[in-house]
């Protein structure tokens, strides 16, 4: 892994390296060179390799960066962050995390990684997480007083993306209930909390965060619901360590409004960005599959739908566009 990280960090400028470059940085010989090439590849990366000239990446990236991130940090921020662990390869970030909680790790406690052999989505799910830019942060918060004051943290953790997602990018991005972030009716991001503790009483959470920045053919292909990625979106690559850093700061206010009991403010942002207001839908709830028409959250940020002339309201499930009938 360490031989695998060092050659992309050289490749990752989309720059091109010869062999006999990469041999002497590595130290290591033409042979293995080429065996470490085929590795990138084999971990979803296209490579090109030009005679005379070397190899290079088909899309170069940044790679992540402690320092990078922390300096893009305000003050107050880096104080509240704990610490900040970035890993080449891990089964789960969200998964990692749990473990270190339950272990003592403090709120705010923000794990990354490159790729995630083992990435974990909602409702039992397998989050496609390659090598290649794409982001995989989970942050941990502990919380005192219970689950109550968890109620619309989910759908406020999706409007902190939206936020860091706009202060690096501009794009038209909108929610879908409960908190996956879509970009013309598609999936650019999704969201995973995992809960842990009393009820009632010390609990703590893991906010687990996806972002597809640029995902290669295989993965793309194993994702079973439309998708898109930022690249598609911008052309060009994404300064991903400003982004980190965007979405750190962003979480830990919603971290610090959650503790306050004031994450009104952000389900009333969430309104506005939501973009299966007054859609035919479909929802997969536990007790049961409800037609009928979105009519927006209420206060607690659970999802009113309109069915055979009642509102109902859910606080769990999977909403699915359905077609109207023609008429
Ligand atoms: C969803 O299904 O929409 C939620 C996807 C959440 C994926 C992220 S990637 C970082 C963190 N670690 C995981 O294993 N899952 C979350």
């Amino acid at each position: 892994m360490q031989r695998l990280a060092e050659t992309l960090r050289i490749l990752s400028d989309g720059n091109f390296h010869s062999g006999e470059e990469l041999a002497q940085h590595l130290e290591v010989s033409r042979g293995t060179v080429w065996k470490q090439i085929e590795t990138v590849r084999e971990a979803g990366l296209d490579v090109f390799a030009v005679r005379g000239r070397g190899y290079r990446l088909s899309q170069p990236f940044e790679l992540l960066d402690r320092e990078q991130i922390l300096a893009q940090m305000d003050d107050g921020s880096r104080a509240q962050l704990d610490q900040l662990d970035i890993h080449w390869s891990v089964d789960s970030t969200n998964g990692r995390l749990m473990e270190q909680a339950k272990q003592g790790a403090n709120s705010g406690h923000t794990v990354l990684a490159e790729l995630q052999t083992n990435g974990r989505g909602r409702r039992g799910r397998h989050w496609q997480s390659p090598l290649g830019g794409n982001i995989y942060l989970s942050q941990l918060w502990r919380i005192n007083d219970g689950l109550s004051s968890l109620s619309g943290l989910s759908l406020a953790t999706a409007v902190a993306l939206i936020r860091a997602l706009r202060k690096v990018e501009a794009m038209e991005a909108g929610v879908k209930w409960p908190n996956d972030i879509v970009v013309q009716g598609k999936k650019l991001a999704g969201i995973l909390l995992e809960i842990s503790g009393e009820p009632a009483g010390p609990c703590h959470v893991v906010v687990g965060i996806g972002i597809n920045v640029k995902l290669g053919n295989s993965a793309a292909q194993a994702i079973d619901q439309p998708w898109i990625d930022i690249h598609s979106l911008t052309r060009r690559p994404l300064a991903r360590n400003h982004l980190v850093a965007q979405l750190i700061m962003e979480l830990m206010r919603v971290h610090r409004c959650a503790e306050q009991q004031k994450l009104q403010p952000y389900l009333q942002e969430w309104r506005a960005l939501d973009s299966y207001l007054g859609k035919q839908v479909e929802l997969h709830a536990p007790n049961g599959v409800f037609t009928g028409v979105v009519r927006g959250i209420d206060n607690f940020g659970a999802l009113q739908l309109a069915h055979n002339g009642q509102l109902l309201r859910f606080h769990s499930g999977e909403v699915s566009l359905r077609p109207r009938p023609l008429e």
